[in-house]
């Protein structure tokens, strides 16, 4: 019998077990000697639309944090709309922001997101369990009103925290803890004290010691904070750093040290109540979805049992989502000062998620996470994993992640009975070329993601071929979806 791979090693208790892997195929047999952008597999006919959206195409609730590696709303639509119906159940096991399961939400599907990353599970609920304009207006209105009756105690620890930077003597209650001002056991990282001013930095303190984010309406306030906590324009909390993702520890010390950068003061409500604002500017979703936290690997097992636990249909008609690339993203690293803001342990984050494999316990992963989804598949389902190539490694360039949709197929899916509907490409021009000229030279300079299309079975892969070319509506919001 076949050695348990690394990632089935790290799998937690009472998960999903997974057969034993066969060897995987050596690279050479894996697409990885074709020119890059050339699929091994056949080419399956979606037009690649969704490049053609607007940047922010989709729910006004999309852009609420950034979030590395996330996939375009218009994407998830093009595969949503022609795979599944109002009422189904369409799960992403790797949620990050929420996307797929926002859009699914928003046109009358039943979203499920799941991830292992606490950070992405908050915003996906956030998403799909929205709090309500006048729910989220009352809470920031009372969160003011605290704000002005403890103002005093909390710039006075704000004040001696500064002062006891360098040994960091002072310290400031826990998230969500609800303490006082002065009952604090946790230290403040000065780099925190550098990003904001003091009087934001105070408000800060406040608001993420009494955010409760185990509750539908602070969970969203706090998502919406962490989307508006630093960027470079006045709508943001800080300006030290951009808003995609949090830059070094140490880029922030030196930074300040070269630049004498001071943040400007930003009042934390104020530019809360802009930024809900931006956040409501349409109806939310009338179908409410779920957010799961926890291993993809046993996504399927659990996304079932909440399905049912809700008296919902507990088959999933459409898996759509994008798995960690290897070695790219480190989502707890990257995103350091929201972890500081909602409590949570980068470290700890990056230890739990599956983002830096190599080639072998990547395609092992992948594979136990196909085998975890199959009990809560539908007999027709349509598996949709948006897989992008990686041509660098931590900086050096690797032959191993180029083709990796094309390696999924070959040593994660096909062995556990998934049937390849196709290759979908991407890419506007490589599309074009591919379809017409498919065979021919066409594409080949184009560097693309890859999107792999499953069938769970037959039914599945016949589904996807015959949907492939529906025409949908672009249109945003849709008929009957429209903010009045
Ligand atoms: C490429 S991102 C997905 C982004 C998402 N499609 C979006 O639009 O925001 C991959 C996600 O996989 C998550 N992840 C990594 N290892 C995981 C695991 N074992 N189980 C579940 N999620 C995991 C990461 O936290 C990250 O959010």
């Amino acid at each position: 019998m076949a050695r348990p791979s690394a990632a089935s090693e790290a799998r937690p208790p009472g998960s999903i077990r997974a057969l034993p892997h066969p060897a995987i195929p050596p690279a050479s047999q894996l697409a990885l000697d074709l020119p890059l952008g050339e699929p091994a597999l056949p080419v399956l006919s979606i037009a690649p639309e969704w490049k053609q959206q607007q940047r922010l195409w989709g729910h006004s609730y999309h852009p609420m944090c950034s979030y590395l590696a996330s996939f375009p709303a218009a994407l998830t639509h093009a595969f949503i709309a022609r795979y599944s119906r109002p009422g189904d159940v369409v799960l992403d096991p790797f949620s990050g922001r929420g996307t797929a399961p926002l859009q699914a939400c928003a046109e009358g599907r039943i979203g499920v997101g799941n991830d292992l990353n606490p950070f992405a599970h908050l915003l996906t609920a956030a998403k799909v369990a929205p709090a309500t304009r006048p729910e989220a207006r009352t809470r920031l209105a009372a969160l003011r009103l605290a704000w002005a009756a403890g103002a005093p105690g909390w710039l006075a620890l704000a004040e001696k925290t500064a002062a006891d930077a360098a040994d960091r003597r002072t310290l400031v209650p826990r998230a969500g803890s609800e303490a006082p001002p002065g009952s604090g056991d946790e230290e403040v990282p000065p780099e925190v004290l550098l990003s904001f001013h003091r009087r934001t930095f105070a408000q800060l303190l406040f608001v993420r010691t009494v955010l409760r984010l185990d509750t539908r309406v602070d969970r969203f306030l706090a998502a919406a904070l962490t989307g508006i906590l630093h960027g470079k324009s006045a709508t943001y909390l800080s300006e030290v750093m951009p808003n995609t993702f949090s830059m070094a520890p140490r880029y922030v010390r030196e930074y300040v040290a070269r630049t004498g950068f001071q943040s400007p003061e930003r009042d934390v409500f104020d530019c809360l109540e802009l930024k809900l604002n931006r956040l409501y500017r349409q109806h939310p979703p009338t179908t409410p979805g779920l957010a799961l936290l926890g291993d993809a690997r046993d996504a399927g097992q659990r996304a079932r049992e909440a399905l049912r636990g809700r008296g919902l249909p507990d088959r999933v008609r459409l898996v759509i989502g994008s798995p960690p690339y290897l070695r790219v993203v480190k989502y707890g690293y990257y995103n350091w000062l929201r972890a500081w803001l909602l409590g949570l342990d980068p470290r700890a984050i990056d230890a739990a998620l599956d983002d830096a494999h190599h080639r072998e316990p990547y395609l092992a992963f992948m594979r136990d996470v196909l085998v975890g989804l199959r009990p809560a598949l539908a007999e027709d389902a349509i598996v949709v994993l948006v897989i992008g190539d990686v041509e660098l490694d931590r900086g050096r360039r690797i032959r191993t992640g180029v083709g990796l949709a094309e390696q999924v197929w070959a040593a994660a899916a096909e062995p556990e009975g998934y049937r390849l509907a196709g290759i979908a490409i991407d890419d506007v021009a490589a599309h074009r070329k591919m379809t017409k000229l498919w065979g021919d030279e066409a594409g080949r300079a184009t560097k693309t993601d890859r999107i792999l299309v499953l069938g769970s079975g037959e039914a599945g892969r016949r589904r996807a071929i015959n949907g492939a070319g529906l025409p949908i509506d672009w249109s945003w919001p849709q008929r009957g979806l429209r903010a009045v």
